[in-house]
């Protein structure tokens, strides 16, 4: 052998084994590392671990992979083993590693240093930890990474121009983090990038337009981030990008209407809640393959373009809350062509300017279909009965349109369904009973519309309602018991300005978890009950305009935390109970025109006359020598009329 083939020998030895360690010193120190990292964790219940021996080899270990040989270690998986505790520094001897995938735990605190010791990592993996602190410095040792994946954790700082030293990176996910500053220039040098994710943080400045430059480009996500300016006309040379998703930034112009040409590639385009302007991008309709649409909460103009109908893959396609048109009858017809769109789950329009009546095709869109919102707009003419095609859908919102006719009984057979609204339409009608089949609703609100007849004592087969609303309507009879004795309603219970008339059923006092109760400016008639006091988390009782009588229950001042309490314009008799004055919470209270008498109280909110209104009580008194004395001409007056209206009643018994 010469000179020459030792040396290649040797060259070969060391590529090998380039550690001048023997190889079992190497996994011995790789054992000592990890042992010495599983130390630091702590498990539940049981140690996902447990193979983890000083008497076994590394290799054998769970999430280890050790090279051919079994002499050092060359990765570790340890992904959603709940694996939770300090990443220990002594992960940095393990000097042979090619990946760390640490995701799905719960690793808490700082990046150990050391880490940048590990300059063979291709892959490391840390999303959906707990991690905090700063990048760790000198990534830039990382030359073979391409891989670096942190997503959801509390990891702050600003984006390390370093990064762009990283000339094999292929896909940088800092999403989810507390990251603030600018996205660097410099990243544009790493040609090699398929994947940016920066979603979720606090990143200003603008979209460099040298980021054109990555023909590699597959994934751009800087949703929810607070950067500004256009999308610079680079980006949309990046044919290679699937995903273009720049949703809740600070960006406006115009979106090229031939996007789609340009990037024909995409499958993702979210554009949402920014202030971009022009026209919704029909070439977006040309895309086959597309599944998601999103640009809801702009300023954009114009009709839905055509093209609706070839989008078989759709699964989202979102135009909400800007200023689109449509007019005449046929005016929501695009909605026929999305029948196509087997796959779509969610279709939301409202908050534009679209004219038309929903067509009977409604019905054909897709079985998977979950959410559907057209409120805010100027849709007229009847809900078609095929609506109870869609059985999937969890939400129905109709709200603020001109709907007319009556609520067709087949939304009964929504079963999935957790929100409907339909309020401030024309509708009318009895509300159908079949509405109570709807046992996974959440959130019923029918308000501001013309239903007649009674509340469906079906109602009260809701298992889960959190609010609901049927108030300015013209609603009749009873409230029935049943709808009363619904303990998951939270948020509201408002029947008001109706004509529901009878008592308020003793049930109300199930009501343990509502917030707010208004049945005002009804007809009802009856005691308070008593049972009020079982409505413990009240902060808000609006009983005005109605015709109640007798006392106001003491029970009232046990509900501690009213704030606001309305009993005006009824026919409420005897004295304003005194523990009233104890109610530390309450802000507001309205007795005003009702038959009270007494002295009113001084303490609590009555130390504020601001806050009382009692105006229309003519027997009621300011203090104990107004009663005594009778001094006003009015309070004489009234003392006459009791005598002579009381005295006869007494003689008749
Ligand atoms: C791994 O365990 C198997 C048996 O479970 C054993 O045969 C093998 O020698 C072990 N390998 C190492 C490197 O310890
Ligand atoms: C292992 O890591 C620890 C902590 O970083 C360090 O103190 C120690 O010197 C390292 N041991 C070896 C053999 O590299
Ligand atoms: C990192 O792990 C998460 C969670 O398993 C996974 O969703 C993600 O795709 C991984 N990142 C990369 C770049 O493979
Ligand atoms: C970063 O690397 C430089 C040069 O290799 C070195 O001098 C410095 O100590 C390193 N800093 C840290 C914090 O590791
Ligand atoms: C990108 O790389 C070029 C050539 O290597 C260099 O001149 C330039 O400064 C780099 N740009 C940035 C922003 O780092
Ligand atoms: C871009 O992707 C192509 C095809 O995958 C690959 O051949 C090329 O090397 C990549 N370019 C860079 C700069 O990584
Ligand atoms: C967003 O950026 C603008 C400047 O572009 C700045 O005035 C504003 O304070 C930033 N908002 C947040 C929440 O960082
Ligand atoms: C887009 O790419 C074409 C050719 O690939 C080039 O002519 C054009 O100038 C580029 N446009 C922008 C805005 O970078
Ligand atoms: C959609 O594709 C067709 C056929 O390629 C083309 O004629 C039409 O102009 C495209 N529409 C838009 C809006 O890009
Ligand atoms: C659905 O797709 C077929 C085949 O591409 C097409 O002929 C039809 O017009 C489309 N339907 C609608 C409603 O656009
Ligand atoms: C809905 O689909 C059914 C079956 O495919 C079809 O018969 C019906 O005409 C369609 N209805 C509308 C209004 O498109
Ligand atoms: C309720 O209203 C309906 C229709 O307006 C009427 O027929 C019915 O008599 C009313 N019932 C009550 C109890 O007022």
């Amino acid at each position: 052998m010469n000179f020459l083939s030792q040396f290649l020998v040797l060259l070969i030895f060391f590529e090998c084994f380039p550690s001048v360690e023997p190889a079992t010193l190497g996994i011995t120190t790789d054992k000592e590392a990890l042992l010495s990292f599983m130390s630091s964790l702590s498990y539940d219940p049981h140690n996902p671990l447990s193979t983890w021996t000083q008497t076994t080899s590394p290799c054998n270990w769970t999430g280890v992979i050790c090279d051919k040989m079994g002499s050092r270690v060359m990765g570790l998986d340890l992904s959603g083993l709940q694996l939770s505790g300090p990443i220990s520094r002594y992960i940095g001897n393990l000097s042979f590693l090619q990946s760390l995938n640490l995701q799905n735990n719960r690793f808490i605190g700082p990046i150990p240093q050391e880490i940048t010791k590990l300059f063979r990592l291709r892959v490391l993996n840390m999303s959906s930890n707990q991690i905090e602190g700063v990048l760790p410095p000198n990534i830039s040792q990382w030359k073979e990474l391409e891989t670096l994946d942190m997503m959801e954790n509390r990891i702050t700082g600003k984006l390390p121009e370093e990064l762009s030293k990283l000339t094999r990176l292929k896909v940088l996910k800092l999403g989810k983090n507390h990251f603030y500053g600018e996205i660097p220039l410099s990243l544009a040098n790493v040609s090699s990038l398929t994947t940016l994710n920066f979603g979720t943080n606090t990143l200003g400045g603008v979209i460099p337009s040298e980021f054109g430059r990555l023909r590699n480009l597959t994934e751009l996500d800087i949703t929810i981030n607070n950067i500004t300016g256009t999308i610079p006309p680079p980006i949309y040379n990046l044919t290679s990008l699937v995903n273009l998703a720049v949703a809740s930034n600070n960006l406006w112009g115009e979106i090229p209407y031939d996007v789609g040409e340009k990037l024909p590639n995409l499958l993702i385009f979210n554009f949402c809640f920014n202030k971009f302007t022009g026209r919704i991008p029909g070439s977006l309709h040309n895309l086959t393959r597309i599944r998601v649409i999103r640009m809801a909460d702009n300023f954009l103009e114009g009709n839905v373009p055509p093209g609706l109908g070839n989008l078989p893959f759709l699964q989202m396609y979102n135009i909400g809350f800007n200023r689109i048109v449509s007019s005449g009858d046929d005016g929501l017809s695009f909605i026929t062509s999305l029948t196509n769109s087997s796959w779509l789950s969610f279709l939301a329009i409202g908050g534009n300017q679209l004219e038309g009546q929903i067509p009977e095709s409604i019905g054909n869109l897709s079985k998977v279909l979950s959410k559907l919102s057209m409120a805010g707009n100027r849709i007229y003419g009847d809900i078609p009965v095929s609506i109870g095609h869609l059985t999937s859908l969890t939400l129905l919102n109709l709200r603020s349109n001109l709907i007319s006719g009556e609520i067709p009984a087949q939304i009964g057979e929504l079963k999935e369904l957790q929100m409907l609204g339909l309020a401030k339409n024309i509708i009318s009608g009895a509300i159908p009973k079949s509405l109570g089949n709807l046992r996974k609703l959440n959130s019923v609100d029918l308000s501001g519309n013309s239903l007649l007849g009674f509340i469906p004592s079906s109602f009260g087969e809701f298992q889960s309602l959190l609010s609901m609303d049927l108030s300015n309507n013209k609603l009749n009879g009873s409230i029935p018991k049943e709808c009363l004795n619904l303990p998951s309603l939270s948020i509201v219970l408002n029947l008001s300005n109706n004509f529901l008339s009878g008592p308020l059923p003793g049930e109300i006092g199930s009501l343990e978890n509502i917030v707010t109760i208004d049945l005002s400016n009804n007809l009802l008639s009856s005691q308070i009950p008593n049972s009020i006091k079982g409505c413990i988390s009240l902060e808000k009782l609006l009983l005005a305009n109605n015709r109640f009588f007798g006392p106001i229950p003491l029970e009232l001042a046990e509900i501690r935390g009213l704030e606001t309490l309305d009993l005006s314009s009824n026919q409420l008799t005897g004295s304003i109970p005194g523990d009233l004055q104890n109610l530390l919470a309450l802000k507001y209270l309205n007795l005003s025109f009702n038959n009270l008498e007494g002295v009113v109280p001084r303490d609590g909110v009555f130390r504020d006359s601001s806050n009382v209104h009692l105006e229309g009580n003519k027997k009621l008194c300011q203090d104990l020598t107004c009663l005594n004395n009778g001094s006003d001409a009015q309070g004489k007056r009234v003392a006459k009329i009791v005598l002579v209206t009381v005295v006869p009643a007494i003689l008749i018994l």
